[in-house]
């Protein structure tokens, strides 16, 4: 039986980078009509139960109706460290990362971990996700089973890596190639399921690693490709002194075969010129990661240049550098990061970057990101004054975008009313 499901509907039709935010399509008594799994059709609510009077109706009444959050970058291994104190990027990892990490040998601590990270996306609206795994296949089997189970459209990967990690960390370029050349094989377009090749960054693989995952993607072109770009000052420095023949950090990948349309590039925020103007020729994925970005003191990625330059970007958490699971939070971040860069981020941008724009960078945007017949029902409900704090700074508000953005700056997983994967709500 069809579903409608009722609240002030929001959704876009472009990018509003490029047309403002008449990209966007706000219905205050809204309708979503689902059946199967997928939209039927969105539009004034009280039509939709006129021509649908056999449909179950789901009534939010003012609640927001939106397309499901999609982080576009995250470590679900990195769950039980998040919010770990005083490092920048190396120490962290080191100190934090890597000693949590080794922990995913025990498969059982795999799926624990992963249950109760699929668990908090939900929890958080967040309907879909590309996360890294460990080096351990079981990790990867872990995650993807997870969300399987909850019926979510996820990314996950092997994370790669041969060189300047512990011992019981690193792989080889062989087995690195092997194994996530199984994994692919074992997952890759089941269900909602999509393998995405994973080498971590250029310092922790030799280019023997980096060639043989190039040559992997290569026979794999349908696959996307994840890794981290140009996160710090010392992380650049570094690279450079382990690949001195290279021109920049994103060379090291090209050298490889590991830049792409299909490659996700976490992090990119000091960019060269030719970086940047490779990264555009390509059409590759920058991913966008604020609340990371402050936390571990890595710097201010350039939003509004590096979309006015036409570059495909997605928002994400990069959990658990990232200091919250909410892509509200994020969208807050987003919007401080954009300030102090000196271009204020209009509420249309950093709710299409949570939604759409996420799903673009995924090369997912014909399935997930926004409503429209035809489209996956992956959705958020949000509660536009879940706070007294947030529902006095709506009162006033003369617009939806003025009733938006104390949920994105102040909001989290109490905004969050409810969330639906798949046509289904998902019970707490
Ligand atoms: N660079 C390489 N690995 C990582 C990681 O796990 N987190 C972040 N933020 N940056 C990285
Ligand atoms: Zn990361």
């Amino acid at each position: 039986m069809a579903d409608l499901i009722l609240g002030q509907v929001l959704t876009f039709t472009g990018d509003p980078f490029a047309l403002g935010p008449d990209a966007a399509r706000h219905i205050s008594h809204g309708g979503v009509l689902v059946d199967g799994g997928r939209i039927v059709a969105i539009g004034d609510g009280a039509a939709l139960k006129a021509a649908h009077p056999r449909a179950q109706i789901t009534d939010y009444g003012t609640r927001l109706i939106s397309a499901g959050f999609i982080d576009a970058h995250v470590h679900y291994p990195q769950t039980a460290i998040i919010a770990s104190w005083g490092k920048r990027l190396i120490d962290w990892l080191n100190t934090y990362t890597f000693p949590e990490e080794m922990r995913f040998a025990d498969a059982d601590y795999a799926r624990a971990v992963a249950d109760r990270y699929c668990d908090l996306t939900l929890a958080h609206g967040t309907t879909s996700f590309c996360s890294y795994a460990t080096i351990h296949p079981a990790s990867v089997d872990a995650i993807f089973g997870a969300a399987q189970t909850r019926g979510q459209r996820i990314w996950s990967g092997k994370t790669c890596m041969d060189r300047n990690a512990p011992e019981a960390l690193r792989d080889t370029a062989q087995t690195a190639y092997d194994d996530s050349k199984a994994l692919l094989a074992k997952w890759h377009g089941v269900d909602r399921l999509s393998y995405v090749i994973t080498p971590r960054f250029s310092p922790t693989s030799t280019p023997d690693q980096l060639a043989a995952l190039g040559g992997l993607w290569g026979e794999n072109p349908g696959c996307l490709m994840q890794t981290h770009l140009s996160e710090q000052t010392d992380e650049i420095a570094w690279v450079k002194s382990l690949f001195p023949a290279a021109r920049d950090y994103l060379d090291t990948y090209e050298t490889f075969g590991l830049l792409g349309k299909g490659g996700l590039y976490g992090h990119s925020i000091h960019l060269t010129e030719r970086e940047k103007s490779r990264l555009k020729e390509i059409d590759a994925s920058l991913i966008h990661c604020p609340t990371s970005n402050t936390f571990i003191g890595s710097g201010m990625f350039d939003m509004g240049g590096l979309k006015a330059a036409g570059h495909r970007v997605g928002l994400a958490t990069d959990t658990g550098g990232g200091s919250s699971f909410s892509m509200l939070r994020t969208m807050a971040s987003a919007y401080e990061v954009g300030q102090l860069r000196g271009r204020a981020l209009h509420p249309a941008e950093l709710w299409w970057l949570a939604t759409a724009g996420s799903a673009a960078s995924l090369h997912a945007a014909d399935r997930i990101g926004t409503l429209a017949p035809g489209m996956e029902a992956d959705l958020v409900i949000v509660d536009l004054a879940s706070t007294p704090a947030i529902a006095q700074a709506t009162t006033r508000a003369e617009d939806i975008w003025q009733a938006i953005f104390p949920t994105i700056m102040m909001g989290d997983d109490r905004a969050i009313h409810a969330t639906w994967v798949m046509g289904k709500p998902v019970t707490k």
